[in-house]
């Protein structure tokens, strides 16, 4: 049996294919554009295992993908690759409506043809997984409740209102041709393999270099936090038990204000690798400006996937907020690697001098 994902040279993908081979002999062929987020260094532990087939390429190539499908016959298509970052959305939005709208409905065509002729038991068997992203909800204030299943799509950012019309896609691709498709909607991911262009791996990096900690506007916005492998385990439950037609929220009731998540991290730091002059990294937190049309608050109700499938992370935030940092100082050739050349032309857009 094998499995088709997509998107896995980048930070979750990578991580899920990681956490799959490590517990089951299922194969995994993997496609991936190798866009600047994607990275076969983050896949390096895979590099002698049989189970794992790297293909170049992109999602929206269909005859790249009909040719993968008739050639490994996988019984599911897991779908992670994306254009990921906000603010590269407000940069540059059109490379997200084609990797995520457009790439998206051609991914669906692909498999549809390819499901279409499979024999009937197969036919039954086969899955389709779309992994979202909790933005899609749109914007929380203080005391509204956390996102469910049932909360309307309201996306503010050019990424979320991508992501938002391709989970659209998914779902009309089931009502209207029966594809037999599962959506999952998560929150922030931390953890090993995070691009340093998002909040957690870049005020760490930056940290350890002596450079200011940006905080947009106030840096009271509230993300609700979730450990990557937490999120691998529960794609792989949802696939393996979830209702096809429905969609599955992620997250680890985590809910905390930016300005903590990195005072929480500077205080891990200066107890792993305290600054040489004594200072605490906190010191380094500099307010700039905020992100155009930010939104205030994201929040899971992760009932569902938690009663229906049984699913709970095994990490709280400061277990894994541990984890992570260590990683980070461990891996210093990785860094080293995603750091070169077009990540600082990024940074230096971004951020300014
Ligand atoms: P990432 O940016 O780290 O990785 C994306 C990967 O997709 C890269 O390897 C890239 O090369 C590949 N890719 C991009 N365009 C492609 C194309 N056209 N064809 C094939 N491959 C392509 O993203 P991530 O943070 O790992 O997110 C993975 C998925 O999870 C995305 O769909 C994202 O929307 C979703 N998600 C992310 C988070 C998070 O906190 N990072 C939370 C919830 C959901
Ligand atoms: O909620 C799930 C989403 O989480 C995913 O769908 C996205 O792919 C992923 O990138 C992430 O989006 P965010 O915009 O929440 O993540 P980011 O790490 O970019 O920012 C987290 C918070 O930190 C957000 O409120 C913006 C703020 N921030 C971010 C950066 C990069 C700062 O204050 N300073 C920064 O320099």
């Amino acid at each position: 049996m094998t499995i088709l994902v997509t998107g896995c040279a980048g930070f979750i993908g990578s991580n899920f294919v990681q956490t799959w081979l490590s517990s089951s002999n299922e194969a995994v062929v993997n496609l991936d554009k190798l866009t600047y987020a994607g990275n076969l260094a983050n896949l390096d532990a895979l590099k002698d295992d049989p189970g794992h087939i790297f293909i170049r390429g992109d999602i929206g190539d269909r005859s790249l993908v009909s040719k993968l499908l008739a050639e490994h016959q996988p019984r599911a298509v897991l779908n992670f690759a994306a254009e990921s970052h906000v603010d590269r959305s407000i940069h540059g939005p059109g490379d997200f409506i084609e990797t995520n709208v457009v790439g998206t409905f051609n991914l669906l065509e692909s498999v549809r043809a390819f499901w279409q002729d499979l024999p009937p038991a197969e036919k039954e068997a086969f899955r389709f997984l779309h992994v979202s992203t909790d933005e899609v909800y749109g914007t929380l204030s203080p005391f509204d409740p956390p996102f469910a299943e049932t909360k309307n799509y309201e996306p503010n950012s050019p990424y979320s209102a991508s992501k938002a019309a391709s989970d659209h896609l998914v779902r009309a691709w089931h009502h209207t041709y029966g594809l037999p498709v599962l959506t999952t909607n998560c929150s922030n991911n931390y953890g090993p393999y995070h691009f340093p262009e998002k909040l957690i791996p870049l005020v760490l990096l930056n940290a350890l270099a002596g450079k200011p900690l940006p905080i947009y506007g106030d840096g009271q916005q509230v993300r609700d936090w979730l450990y990557v492998e937490d999120h691998c385990r529960a794609i792989a439950r949802v696939l393996e038990a979830g209702k096809v037609g429905e969609t599955y929220n992620i997250g680890g009731w985590n809910e905390k204000p930016n300005l903590e998540v990195v005072n929480t991290l500077c205080a891990v730091l200066d107890e792993l690798k305290p600054r040489l002059d004594g200072i605490r990294y906190a010191e380094q937190i500099t307010y700039v400006k905020d992100r155009p049309g930010h939104d205030r608050r994201y929040a899971i109700d992760a009932r569902k996937i938690e009663r229906d499938l049984g699913w709970k992370p095994q990490e709280t935030f400061e277990t894994g907020i541990r984890k992570t940092v260590q990683w980070y100082l461990t891996n210093q050739a990785w860094v080293e690697g995603v750091t070169s050349g077009a990540y600082r032309q990024w940074v230096g857009k971004q951020y300014g001098a």
